[in-house]
């Protein structure tokens, strides 16, 4: 099979890329390791920022995203008890949406299959050759057979555990990673959410947040330890460990119910550097991590996707290398400024480091952050994504 983009990994990251790609005529197949239903199977974040509802409509799936997505012009954080609101609205005239990952993967494989581009599922054994060569090649198992893609370039869409970014020659790739010593323990449930807005919860027995996906649907977290086990946290536990962390108005609203979805991730932020090596480009998870508390796991892949599908239309319409050449630099530093942010919202709302010291640090990080315009309007600009 011949191509012009081996697109590894059908993730958000891989199935836009894919759908922007297509859109411009540019020809590409995509080989993911596991089958759609698994794919769609994961629960991930739900916050969205203007560029990435911008992309999503450039290419062309953004319909049930602005029917069924929640418009956010702010945000709540609660500090031992006591609610702060920051409006995004007022400080940067910018709003969020609240629209699951998993909706929209199943929008984009939906629109993957409307326009009939081919997606290789269940591939075994991928392995990439010859990247810094001109011919580079995707081999793969399925169906029991080998198989073969040659094409021009290879998107590494595969996630932090992907095979892409392990084809790299040790020597010529350099990580930069910070593990935290916490997780969140998840949990979905069919309850009315808490409030209008997501609550980050600041509370000396831990961080907890109250998000949503719906009006009907609510998605909350609590900071545990990454020794737990998640048979251990029947439903109750949980619930009875988020109350505490609230303020009283949201203790009081709280509508409990039974789980549909439970999980423990773990904290890490991580960066490689660079993204490209000869003819393979990184994009998302693939080549960097957040941690969840700043909502930027799915906006930076989608960032990395607008810059890249940008540089492959310049390289095939343009005959320019230019949008190529730069790919790696424009990525990482729209990159390192979320990476910073979720580091700082990580490290001011976590029960991290018992040292009176470090508390205290945070508790006046949090005042100044609810005192002065400046500090806020720093916060607002960063979670709603205007800094890039
Ligand atoms: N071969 C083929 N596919 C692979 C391989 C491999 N060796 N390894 C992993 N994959 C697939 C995974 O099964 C997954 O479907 O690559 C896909 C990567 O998807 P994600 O992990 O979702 O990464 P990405 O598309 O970059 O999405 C960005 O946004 O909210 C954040 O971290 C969150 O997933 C999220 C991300
Ligand atoms: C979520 O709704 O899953 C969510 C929201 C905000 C975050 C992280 C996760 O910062």
């Amino acid at each position: 099979m011949r191509t012009q983009v081996a697109i590894i990994g059908a993730g958000p990251s891989g199935l836009l890329l894919g759908q922007l790609l297509h859109k411009h005529g540019i020809d590409n197949v995509i080989v993911e390791r596991h089958t759609g239903e698994h794919v769609l199977s994961r629960i991930r974040a739900g916050v969205i920022e203007q560029v990435t509802m911008d992309l999503l409509d450039e290419a062309g799936v953004g319909a049930r995203m602005h029917q069924d997505g929640l418009i956010h012009e702010g945000v709540q954080i609660c500090v031992d008890g006591v609610r702060h609101r920051i409006s995004f609205k007022d400080l940067t005239g910018k709003a969020v949406m609240v629209y699951g990952q998993t909706e929209i993967t199943k929008d984009l494989m939906d629109g993957r299959a409307a326009v009939g581009a081919p997606t290789i599922y269940a591939a075994y054994d991928v392995a990439l050759h010859d990247i810094f060569g001109t011919h580079p090649r995707v081999t793969y198992r399925a169906d029991g057979k080998n198989h073969e893609i040659e094409c021009d370039f290879i998107a590494g869409c595969d996630g932090f555990h992907g095979i892409s970014r392990k084809s790299v020659p040790p020597r010529a790739i350099t990580a930069h990673e910070r593990v935290y010593p916490i997780g969140w323990l998840g949990l979905l449930s069919e309850t009315p959410p808490v409030s209008e807005e997501l609550i980050y919860v600041r509370h000396e027995l831990g961080f907890a947040l109250c998000s949503m996906r719906s009006h009907t649907r609510s998605r909350y977290y609590i900071q545990c330890s990454l020794a737990e086990d998640i048979e251990s946290w029947p439903d109750e536990r949980f619930w009875e460990e988020l109350k505490p962390r609230l303020d009283e108005e949201a203790r009081e609203r709280l509508v409990t119910g039974p789980s549909i979805e439970k999980s423990i991730a773990p904290l890490r932020s991580f960066v490689a550097e660079p993204m490209r090596f000869g003819r393979l480009f990184l994009a998302g998870d693939a080549a960097h991590i957040v941690p969840p508390t700043g909502a930027k796991g799915l906006n930076l892949a989608a960032s990395d996707v607008q810059y890249l599908w940008r540089a492959l239309l310049e390289h095939y319409k343009d005959k320019s290398d230019a949008g190529i050449d730069h790919y790696s630099d424009r990525a990482l530093a729209r990159v390192w400024k979320a990476e910073r942010f979720s580091w700082w919202m990580t490290m001011t709302l976590h029960k991290i480091s018992e040292n009176p010291f470090d508390v205290k640090i945070q508790l006046a990080e949090l005042d100044y952050l609810f005192r002065s315009k400046a500090a806020a309007t720093v916060f607002a600009e960063n979670y709603v994504g205007l800094p890039y």
